[in-house]
């Protein structure tokens, strides 16, 4: 693979990945420029999330080539550098037994060896990142709202200051006040640290006012991949389908 000018923040080729009998991605490419948000589409039970956890090193690949800024990332083991990348998984986001502070420091203690006093001025700068106070970092993960346990979440994704975040629909159960917080955050903190951000999501507000590009997953390849507005435009069923079934129709008449 060809990355001189390293434009790009992930590289995928003919991945494929699959369970037993069941092949769930299957000879895909896909490109993520670093710097841009592309959100990812795709079928409940189509693969985002395998396809994410495969390019992060937590499931084996059968075949392909994955670099993540710039480094091809080994089969069978966590990609890239503790530094290059942080998760926000669509399940069991945080530790229950942890405190907030906990939560953000995880990473850390994972990783470095800092002082403990250096640790905590790290937990509430992240939690200022995004949004909380420095209170939150007392309260436990069962004392937080859903809103406030997916900043925490990304708070700790952000710990080792990465190049890429991955967002696994992050603004899901949100309401709708709530979630547009969070794409602004997203933005910002993109903007901001100049943050990679690869993010499932099927919240059509997300897609199309924060994301540069949208990738569609169908198929177990990518179908599809741009801006919002060719995507509206793609002639594969299953997008077209995505984007011009009855119910995105009337969400996209009642938002315009
Ligand atoms: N650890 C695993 N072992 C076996 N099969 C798995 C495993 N993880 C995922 N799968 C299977 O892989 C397929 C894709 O699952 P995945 O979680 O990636 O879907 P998804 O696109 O993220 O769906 P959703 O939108 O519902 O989150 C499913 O058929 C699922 O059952
Ligand atoms: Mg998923």
């Amino acid at each position: 693979m060809q990355n001189m000018d390293g434009q790009f923040a992930i590289r995928v080729r003919d991945l494929v990945v699959g369970f037993g009998r069941n092949v769930v991605i299957d000879h895909l490419a896909l490109d993520v420029r670093r710097g841009e948000i592309l959100g990812l589409v795709g079928a409940s039970g189509g693969g985002k999330s395998v396809l994410m956890r495969t390019i992060i090193g937590l499931i084996p690949r059968r075949h392909g080539e994955i670099e993540i800024m710039g480094v091809a990332a080994g089969a069978g083991r966590i990609s890239g550098g503790a530094k290059q990348w942080g998760i926000l998984f669509q399940q069991g986001a945080l530790f229950s037994s942890l405190t907030v502070r906990q939560n953000v420091q995880f990473p850390l203690r994972e990783n470095l060896t800092l002082s403990e006093v250096l640790m905590d001025e790290i937990a509430i700068a992240k939690l200022e990142m995004v949004g909380l106070k420095p209170e939150d970092g007392d309260k436990f993960p069962s004392e937080l709202s859903g809103g406030m346990t997916k900043r925490v979440a990304l708070a700790r994704a952000l710990a080792l200051d990465p190049a890429i975040v991955f967002l696994d629909e992050p603004t899901s159960g949100l309401d709708p006040i709530a979630a547009g917080d969070f794409d602004v955050l997203i933005k910002t903190l993109q903007e901001t640290l100049g943050l990679t951000v690869f993010m499932v999501t099927h919240d059509l507000a997300s897609l199309n006012t924060v994301c540069d590009r949208v990738a569609a997953l169908a198929d177990g390849k990518i179908v599809a991949i741009g801006p919002m507005q060719d995507l509206l435009q793609s002639e594969h069923p299953w997008v077209r389908a995505y984007f011009h079934g009855k119910r995105s129709q009337m969400l996209q008449h009642q938002a315009s």
